[in-house]
This record gives C-alpha cells, structure tokens and sequence, in this order.
C-alpha cells in the first residue's frame, strides 16, 4: 500500500495505532505527546507510569518503543518512541531517529495492527529539521521488511506537511 499524508492533530484518527513522540520517562510533555495524554485520558498515564524502568527515570531509551492501549482515544494503540534531541547531526541523530521507526514497526507487527499514524517524531520541541526528519521517516518506512497495510504520516502544520509532500 502507498504511504499516505495527512495534516491533522493525530489524536483524532481512528487507526489501529497512533505512534507517540514521547519523552524517556513516559510521562507525558508538551507537543503530540502532551495531545495524546489528554486526549487518552489519565489511564494512560497509569499504564505509562506501570512499564518498568530500565534506568532511573527511563521507561523508553532513545529509539525504542513501548506500546500501551489506546484508552479513550480512537485508536486502539499507543507505541510510544523516544526520538533523538538534534544536537547538529553529529551525534548519529539520523541512526537514532530511524531506530524509533523500526522499533515503532517492530512493536506494530507483533501486534497484528493494520493501520499507524506517526507524527513527525523529534522535528517539534527535540528541533530535528523538517526536511531531515521526513526524509529519516519515508525511507526508514520504506525499507523495513513489514509495514501495516496503511501507513499514514501524520503532520500538523504546512511546512511539515511539504517536507513530506515532497518525499510522497
Ligand atoms: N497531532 C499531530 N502532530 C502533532 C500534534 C498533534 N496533535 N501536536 C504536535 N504535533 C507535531 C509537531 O508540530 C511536530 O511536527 O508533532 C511533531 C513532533 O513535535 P513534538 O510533539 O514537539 O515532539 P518532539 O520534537 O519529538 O519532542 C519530544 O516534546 O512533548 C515533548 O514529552 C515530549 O519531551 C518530549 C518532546
């Protein structure tokens, strides 16, 4: 299926899964992140809060992926993804970003869902660029070995919706 492109506040979708850009500690923040926790309601936060932490203050490391209900969101799950904090492109923010979209597709698969919307994940408060941050997204996408038979990115203002317009 072709990937598609859509300019809406993802919490609206009523996808199998909606991707989080999330922070390491799971517990919620500003942006998409901050949209989705009230939207979901508190009992996401509960489930975030329950998810072991793998270091002190870390419930998902940079480019890994957790996945939790939907809650009182539309979509039926969240797969949370911590996506690297742009520091100018030295510090393998590229490898890490991409991470987030494997682990994210990995977590999708084993969960049987049919259809995700990923935001643009790191390209808002972690300041990846629009352009970098699309190109990261639609070719991780792309080449990885399974994908949900819908994929939708998901952007919410003009200058990201044309950086993915001119990948799609
Ligand atoms: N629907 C879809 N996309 C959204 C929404 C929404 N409701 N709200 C924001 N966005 C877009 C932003 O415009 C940006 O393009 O999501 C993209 C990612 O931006 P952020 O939400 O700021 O996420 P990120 O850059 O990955 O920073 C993560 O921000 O909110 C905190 O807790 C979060 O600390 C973490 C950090």
């Amino acid at each position: 299926m072709a990937l598609e492109l859509i300019e809406t506040d993802i919490t609206l979708l009523a996808v199998d899964a909606i991707v989080n850009a999330a922070n390491e500690s799971l517990l919620g923040g500003g942006g998409v992140d901050g949209a989705i926790h009230r939207r979901a309601g508190t009992a996401l936060l509960a489930a975030c809060r329950a998810l072991p932490e793998v270091a002190p203050g870390v419930r998902c490391p940079t480019g890994d992926a957790r996945i939790t209900p939907g809650f009182a969101l539309p979509a039926r799950f969240v797969i949370h993804t911590v996506g690297p904090v742009w520091h100018g492109g030295s510090r393998e923010e590229p490898e890490r970003l991409a991470a987030c979209y494997r682990n994210v597709l990995k977590l999708a698969e084993a969960q049987g869902v049919a259809s995700i919307a990923f935001p643009a994940i790191s390209a808002g408060v972690y300041g990846y660029p629009a352009d970098a941050a699309a190109r990261v997204a639609v070719n991780t996408v792309r080449e990885a070995p399974w994908r949900p038979d819908r994929v939708l990115f998901c952007t919410f203002g003009p200058a990201m919706t044309q950086a993915y317009d001119r990948l799609l």
